[in-house]
């Protein structure tokens, strides 16, 4: 997978992509990410990336040149991606803003499964509408909460996506299993000591019994889902018998 980063922050990357598994992604050339600075594509000789706002207001707004040249040199210098009929480019050109579609774990599937795309880090009160329209073909917010800029939501993304890729995880680590694979709640997990402080490890998790510890497991996500996040039910992949099951639990959860 082949990543491209639109920032005005190009530093804020050099931690977050140094460690762990994005890392080891990096390294095993399962992704490359590259950074591109803003600033690189303006044409002024003081590299404004910003102005006020046509009919006033606070702030400033990310002008729409240096975005458009920016992705129109990734598209012409590096992009491997095809093009469609008409000739355009089919490269994926996404804004991170609050206002865009909410990131969970399906988008990261769905968005993994792209060669190339380009993310684009916004700033400022904004960006001039003009990229929302003519340049960007999604726009992507990690949560109902304003970030100081798009680079963390940035780098959420890449993380939640390049998880997903075959070979990023470790043979221990395992992505169907995590929270909200399956739709619901991971179930809670226990490691040595066997008894701490007094606090013991579920018996079922000792017992060697392999389906009764899957039927644990599976009682205790469905609980945890309907007790913390209910809301996730109604789009999570249930049996028959687990949704009578969740039935019953909820029955008893009031
Ligand atoms: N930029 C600022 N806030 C954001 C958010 N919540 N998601 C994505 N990009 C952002």
């Amino acid at each position: 997978m082949y990543i491209h980063i639109l920032t005005l922050f190009p530093n804020m990357f050099t931690g977050p992509f140094s460690e762990s598994i994005i890392k080891r992604a990096i390294d095993r050339g399962l992704v490359e990410i590259a950074i591109h600075n803003i600033r690189d594509y303006t044409a002024d000789r003081h590299h404004v990336v910003d102005d006020s706002p046509y009919g006033g207001g606070p702030g400033m707004v990310l002008k729409p040149e240096p975005l458009f040249e920016a992705v129109a040199a990734i598209k012409s210098e590096w992009s491997k991606c095809g093009e469609s009929e008409k000739g355009e480019s089919e490269l994926p050109v996404l804004l991170l803003t609050p206002q865009g579609r909410l990131f969970d774990q399906r988008a990261a599937e769905e968005l993994a499964e792209y060669d190339e795309l380009i993310l684009i880090c916004g700033h400022y009160e904004g960006v001039d509408e003009r990229v929302r329209e003519h340049l960007v073909t999604d726009e992507i917010s990690i949560g109902d909460y304003i970030l100081s800029g798009g680079e963390l939501a940035a780098m959420v993304v890449v993380d939640a996506m390049v998880r997903q890729l075959p070979g990023a995880l470790g043979s221990g680590e395992s992505v169907g299993e995590d929270s909200h694979s399956s739709g619901l709640l991971e179930y809670p997990q226990y490691t040595r000591p066997q008894s701490f402080r007094g606090w013991e490890v579920p018996e079922v998790l000792l017992s060697g019994n392999h389906a009764a510890i899957a039927r644990w497991r599976r009682e205790q996500s469905l609980r945890r889902t309907i007790r913390r996040r209910p809301d996730l039910l109604e789009r999570a992949a249930l049996s028959d018998e687990e949704r009578r099951l969740v039935a019953q639990m909820e029955r008893e959860e009031d």
